[in-house]
């Protein structure tokens, strides 16, 4: 079976996919800096698979380290890129930072691929780069007009894409597999691995498992006078299992030459937009935990609905994301439950 480089794979979505992968009997090698995750996501991998994947403190900038990575596991057929700095609030704060990390990883890994011989990628990508989509592109499908990014992170997924097209462009043995990700949630159903949110979390669900914790004394909804049936907005929630899922269906397809063009774009979503309000009021329905919530004014930069059509993943990639939320937020409480020793 073929091994599989993932960079970022001790982080969220990185560990969940490796997870997947190993269990569909892949080979795998994580290439992490530890930035944003802990190398214990390790130990969680080999409680659920069996086996602790290989693993590599490596920076993604670090194009020596990066060659001696791929001289040593001389079998990588394709790479997964997870690795990049993810959070909007910083990214305003410290753009260069992000543009550093986010753009500068991608370009040595794709020069360090093609010196190495390794031909496939598939790419970390963002719903963030269709902005507010206009009436007529509700749910948006890949076909959807790019806005202009809200953010510098916004940015460099945008950038990012077209990098990556012209990469493909000057060098036909590239394939590329570009997903968009909705919002991903959840945590495996183990509760051995999952979200580890750095400080007080941005995103929504950590907010709410902190607070049914008692970590947090209260979520903020940010804003219920928007144009929705409740006044709160719509996200498409995607479960990170069912994502990580769709990672190995986009290698498959790449490594068994099924691709039909070099460069494939995939939105991942549910194609169910869910408000503020039912996810919190669902989460307490569903874990008979409460969390006290007030509404505060609007969140600057906040899209106000969007949420995905996933047909061409569906009818192309052959994947569905099919959990039910119910069962979706439960596994992201077990999870919070396990971190904070809660029975
Ligand atoms: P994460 O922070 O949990 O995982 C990213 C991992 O990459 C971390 O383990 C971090 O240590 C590592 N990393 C960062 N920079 C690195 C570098 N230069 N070299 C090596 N490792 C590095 O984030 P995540 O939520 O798992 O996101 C994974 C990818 O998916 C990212 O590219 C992110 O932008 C993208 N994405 C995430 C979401 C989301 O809501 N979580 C939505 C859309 C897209
Ligand atoms: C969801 C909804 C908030 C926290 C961000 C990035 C995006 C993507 C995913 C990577 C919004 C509301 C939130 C809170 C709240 N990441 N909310 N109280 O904003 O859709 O997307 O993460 O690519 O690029 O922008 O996700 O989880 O922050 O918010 O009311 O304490 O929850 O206003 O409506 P978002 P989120």
């Amino acid at each position: 079976m073929a091994r599989i480089l993932v960079t970022g794979g001790t982080g969220y979505i990185g560990s969940h996919t490796v997870v997947e992968l190993i269990q569909k009997g892949y080979d795998v090698v994580i290439v992490d800096n530890l930035s944003n995750s802990n190398k214990d996501m390790l130990d969680g991998i080999a409680a659920i698979v069996g086996k602790q994947p290989d693993f590599e403190q490596v920076d993604c900038n670090d194009a020596t380290a990066l060659a001696d990575v791929m001289n040593r596991y001389a079998d990588i057929q394709a790479v997964i890129h997870f690795a990049a700095s993810k959070a909007v609030g910083e990214s305003v704060e410290q753009p260069l930072l992000y543009y550093r990390n986010n753009l500068m990883s991608l370009v040595t890994l794709l020069e360090q691929m093609k010196a190495h011989g390794i031909q496939h990628i598939v790419f970390s990508s963002s719903c963030t780069v269709y902005g507010q989509p206009s009436a007529e592109h509700l749910p948006v499908d890949e076909t959807a007009p790019i806005q202009v990014a809200l953010s510098p992170y916004g940015n460099t997924k945008q950038i990012n894409e077209e990098i990556i097209r012209d990469e493909a462009h000057a060098n036909a043995a590239l394939h590329a597999t570009i997903l968009r990700y909705f919002n991903p949630i959840g945590a495996h159903p183990s509760a051995m691995i999952g979200e580890l949110p750095n400080g007080v979390p941005n995103n929504l669900l950590p907010f709410v498992t902190q607070t049914a914790a008692g970590l947090r004394q209260q979520l903020r909804v940010y804003g219920n006078d928007y144009n929705t049936p409740d006044g709160s907005c719509i996200r498409d929630y995607i479960y990170v299992v069912d994502l990580a899922r769709a990672h190995v269906k986009a290698v498959e397809r790449m490594l068994s030459g099924q691709a039909a063009e070099q460069v494939e774009v995939f939105n991942l979503g549910t194609g169910r937009g869910l408000s503020v309000l039912e996810i919190v009021n669902t989460f307490m329905q569903v874990t008979g935990v409460n969390v006290p919530y007030e509404i505060v004014g609007r969140r600057e930069g906040d899209i106000e609905q969007v949420w995905a059509k996933p047909d061409k993943a569906n009818n192309v990639l052959g994947w569905k994301a099919d959990t039910p939320i119910e069962e979706v937020l439960l596994s992201a409480w077990n999870w919070e439950k396990k971190l904070r020793g809660i029975e």
